[in-house]
């Protein structure tokens, strides 16, 4: 069959033998994400009538409350996951907690646990600009049949089983990897199917893009601003060109199909940075890696970070993989 043709669905069932452990309920998994994603798709799409239907807070004409469209998000992925009983946890940006899932037996004996960011980039909803959704997959370690504990979720992004992203924008993608290389999909609003327009994608070693909130500038850390005016000197092939929208999903997803790298380090005010280790970081470094990119906190391997905490943030410096060594270069001799 050729690539053109080849729909989600039909890719998921293909390479089902893939898999790690083949039950078949990853496959089921990544099913209902991208149910979910398009019943988010359908919501992110109607946003701007907001201020016509009415905003968030209000109630609209069926006198049902207004929902933000992060929280919107939240609720769609959380209960797709739940009442489909295909995981045994979850955890989102979006609860402060993770939520232990019952099975459909006495005992739940799903093996999954996911950490999403539901709505990425949720700041540029009101002005029409993509926003995404990411999400990140464990198999557990305590044993099944057994309530999740924090400890299923901790665990370092080497461990991942399957990540992706969503990306709404101009069209609709979903992007996600098993471990077997990347592999992108575009969403045909009309038929509400999902083709393979993406095969095998690969992060170019190098590029020319370099993505920063440079507003942040003073507050950044020595290596982070050498490594910015490297990017803007006149040599070689710089100075490279400046993007940011200000949705990871968007940036990343530009950079890994033009080349490019992305920041966003520790600041004097946060020092830790600002983005999600377990359901930001973990899955773009996850992408970034299948396909041949690369992620750093700046000095170690991102997907080697052994979590403590559910909403643990990290410095992050991700994309071609020249490009984040040499930023790395540039805050290690800081
Ligand atoms: P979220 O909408 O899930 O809170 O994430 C926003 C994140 C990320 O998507 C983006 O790259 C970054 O915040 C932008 O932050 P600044 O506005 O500080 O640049
Ligand atoms: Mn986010
Ligand atoms: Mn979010």
């Amino acid at each position: 069959m050729s690539t053109q043709n080849k729909t989600l669905g039909e890719f998921i069932i293909n390479n089902q033998q893939e898999f790690k452990y083949s039950s078949g309920e990853l496959s089921r998994l990544i099913n209902s994400i991208r149910l979910a994603g398009k019943v988010v798709n359908h919501e992110v799409n109607k946003a701007g009538l907001v201020d016509i239907l009415g905003n968030a807070g209000d109630t609209n004409i069926q006198g049902e409350d207004q929902q933000k469209l992060d929280v919107y998000a939240n609720d769609v992925f959380i209960k797709t996951l739940t009442n489909r009983e295909i995981v045994c946890g979850i955890a989102s940006e979006e609860e402060d907690d993770f939520i232990a899932i019952k099975g459909g037996n006495e005992k739940n004996d799903n093996k999954y646990v996911v950490l999403i960011d539901p709505l990425d980039g949720s700041s540029n909803i009101d002005v029409n600009v993509s926003v995404g959704t990411i999400f990140s997959i464990y198999r557990r370690i305590t044993p099944s049949g057994t309530p999740v504990t924090l400890e299923d979720f901790l665990q370092p992004g080497n461990q991942q089983v399957a990540a992706g992203y969503i990306v709404y924008g101009t069209s609709t993608m979903i992007v996600y990897s098993t471990g077997h290389g990347v592999n992108g999909f575009t969403l045909n609003p009309a038929i509400g199917t999902y083709y393979l327009s993406h095969p095998n994608m690969r992060f170019p070693e190098k590029g020319n893009i370099y993505s920063v909130n440079e507003g942040n500038y003073v507050h950044f850390p020595q290596g982070v601003k050498n490594y910015i005016k490297y990017c803007q000197t006149e040599e070689e092939d710089r100075p490279y060109t400046s993007r940011y929208i200000g949705s990871l999903v968007s940036d990343f997803h530009r950079n890994m199909i033009k080349g490019g790298i992305y920041i966003y380090p520790s600041t004097s005010k946060d020092p830790s940075g600002k983005l999600r280790l377990l359901y930001e970081c973990n899955p773009m470094a996850f992408i970034a890696e299948q396909s041949g990119g690369k992620a750093s906190d700046g000095f170690q391997r991102i997907l080697d970070i052994k979590p403590t905490e559910l909403h643990q943030r990290v410095p992050f410096i991700c994309g071609s993989k020249l490009m984040v060594e040499k930023a790395e270069e540039f805050m290690k001799k800081e």
